[in-house]
């Protein structure tokens, strides 16, 4: 008989664990999850999960060490009470813009989460959207990694619109764009971006068709909202008829609800990977659920069956 399954969530996103829930029909599992007078992270399983194949639902957004430290307490404490299997179902991997040394004396902080996650007892991840897909390398525990983008698919084709571009705000997101063009049946251009500092990007040119195309910029995430609001007046200067923007990771931290209020994009389409608080929401954001997403892929790893067909098919849906 196959151990039953139990999801728990952190406080990082309940309401996407809750949507989880709801799509495979089952009960969150109780858990306290709070902090102890000192700030410390205290955690508490509050039910039975011995022999039980466990789900954690807990994207490391910010606060992010915060989120992280839940993470592995609650594995930890899991592992402690005789769950069979723990898979960590990481919606948004935090840290993970750090995983090479591209300067001297800086920490690949991607490996160590990723090293801390298996220690605390992860025996499986369940990732979305990953900054770089190579990060699968970085656990040497099995990796099923989705993608945000039949969701977004979906949303794209039922709304119908003609002369499009998909750009890429910077050449690393190009292989992204290019996925969505072609699905799309539209056309591409890249946004030739240049780092000037952690919170700066300088665009140096555009490649590709904009003028007189409805344009749908797409980046995996959007944290001070820089790239992807330079790409935007960008494209706007240079005759798009309208602007678009999708990003699977919703961080909005720093000045990003203020600059993409200003930017000149008619909507900003993200998912709930990460919570979009109500103080913190620009004006045009769509938020699109992957709960069901994560839900199918969840049921399929419990019964052992290929993730990778799921997408296939949502895909093809
Ligand atoms: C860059 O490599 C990423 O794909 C995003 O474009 C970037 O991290 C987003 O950051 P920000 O919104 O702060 O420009």
């Amino acid at each position: 008989m196959r151990n039953q399954m139990k999801l728990f969530s952190g406080g990082a996103n309940p309401a996407l664990a809750e949507r989880i829930c709801e799509h495979l029909g089952v009960r969150l599992g109780e858990a306290f999850v709070g902090p102890f007078a000192d700030g410390e992270v205290r955690v508490k399983i509050e039910e039975d999960v011995r022999g039980a194949d466990v789900f954690v639902v807990q994207p490391t957004c910010p606060p992010v060490n915060d989120n992280l430290m839940q993470l592995v307490l609650l594995m930890d404490a899991l592992r402690r009470a005789s769950a069979e299997r723990i898979t960590a179902v990481i919606p948004y991997f935090g840290y993970a813009r750090q995983d090479r040394k591209d300067e001297g004396r800086v920490p690949i902080s991607a490996k160590l989460v990723a090293n801390m996650i298996t220690n605390a007892g992860a025996n499986r991840v369940l990732a979305l959207d990953l900054h770089a897909a190579q990060l699968q390398g970085f656990f040497d525990i099995p990796v099923d990694h989705l993608y945000a983008s039949p969701v977004f698919m979906k949303y794209f084709k039922h709304n119908g619109l003609k002369d499009m571009t998909v750009v890429a705000p910077d050449v690393g997101s190009s292989k992204l764009a290019r996925g969505y063009a072609k699905r799309l049946g539209a056309g591409l251009a890249i946004v030739d971006k240049r780092r000037v500092s952690d919170k700066k990007t300088e665009v140096m040119s555009v490649i590709g068709e904009v003028k007189n195309r409805n344009v749908l910029i797409i980046d995996d995430m959007i944290s001070t909202a820089g790239s992807i609001t330079e790409a935007a007046k960008v494209v706007h200067d240079l005759g798009a008829s309208s602007i678009r923007l999708a990003a699977t990771h919703p961080i909005f931290c720093g000045p990003a609800i203020e600059r993409l209020n200003k930017a000149p994009v008619r909507e900003v389409v993200v998912t709930d990977s990460i919570p979009v608080e109500d103080d913190r929401r620009p004006d045009t954001v769509k938020v699109l659920s992957v709960a069901r997403l994560l839900g199918e892929a969840i049921l399929r790893i419990h019964h052992a069956e290929s993730v990778s067909r799921l997408f296939e098919a949502e895909l093809d849906d």
